[in-house]
């Protein structure tokens, strides 16, 4: 059997252990690892993010194929901007080629694309490929794929009080009207179901500003492998974890299974 197909088969494996039922909607992603991973094998971190837009796509199809329809990816963070200029224009230039090259396929598996966060700062030209692949793709409904750049989550939630104060300040809503319904409905994520399931890899165990009103109630899945070594087989490996896991939003599941005394306050 060839390499290829005892992958397959081990991934085909796993997938039989999967309860199609209770696959989350919409995973969310922290992608980390790719600068590391190209450190340790003595080549230029940029390798790292080259190697990481593969991965990509292999986990955008693998949970596309398991019946998940949001995944939310961090890209670019408002404070990856810290980082060498060199990176930081390999980086903008990495998404403005693979937007370029990937967009047609994305388009084609009726994939909708959106960018989350604040673009300002971005090239014109990143800035128009960003516009063309949302216009292109915007009534797909298969798939939403989200792209986090130049997003921060203190950065979101802080918009959104001021926009409410406004609304208030002028007198289009009360005070007493704010309320989580309210607010969720200016997120950058409005009218999108939060992520059940938030998957971070290379080991480390930080939510880094990402979606932070958003993860209130997700499971945190961390994988220690770096994003470019992350794969289909990872990526099912924590799904099935996820599964695994008793999802009580603070409350308690069932009095018979659990006594009053034995349960957390939260979880
Ligand atoms: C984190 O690794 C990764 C990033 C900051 C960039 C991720 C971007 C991609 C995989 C390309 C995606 C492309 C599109 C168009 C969405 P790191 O550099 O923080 O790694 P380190 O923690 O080892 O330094």
């Amino acid at each position: 059997m060839s390499f290829g197909k005892v992958i397959e088969q081990l991934n085909t494996d796993l997938v039989k252990r999967i309860d199609k039922q209770k696959v989350p909607e919409h995973v969310a992603i922290i992608m980390d690892g790719n600068g590391r991973w190209a450190t340790k094998k003595g080549f230029p971190r940029s390798f790292g993010h080259n190697k990481g837009v593969g991965v990509l796509k292999e986990i955008i199809k693998a949970s596309k194929k398991l019946g998940c329809k949001v995944l939310t990816v961090y890209a670019f963070s408002t404070e990856n901007w810290t980082r060498p200029t060199q990176e930081v224009d390999f980086l903008i230039n990495l998404f403005s080629e693979v937007l370029k090259n990937e967009i047609d396929e994305i388009h084609q598996e009726s994939i909708k694309i959106k960018f989350i966060g604040d673009l300002t700062p971005f090239p014109e030209t990143l800035k128009k490929i960003i516009s063309n692949s949302e216009s292109l793709t915007k009534t797909n409904n298969k798939f939403l794929l989200n792209v986090c750049m130049n997003y921060g989550g203190r950065q979101e939630i802080v918009k959104v009080a001021k926009k409410l104060a406004l609304k208030s300040s002028s007198g289009e809503i009360k005070p007493s009207e704010v309320n989580e319904e309210l607010f969720n409905s200016e997120l950058l994520t409005q009218g999108i179901k939060d992520p059940e399931l938030l998957i971070r890899t290379s080991g480390e165990k930080r939510i880094s500003n990402f979606l932070l009103w958003q993860l209130a109630y997700s499971e945190i899945y961390i994988s220690e492998v770096l994003w470019p070594d992350f794969n289909e087989f990872e990526f099912l490996k924590a799904i099935i974890d996820y599964q695994s896991r008793n999802r009580r939003f603070g409350g308690i599941e069932s009095l018979q299974d659990e006594s009053y005394e034995d349960s957390e306050c939260s979880s």
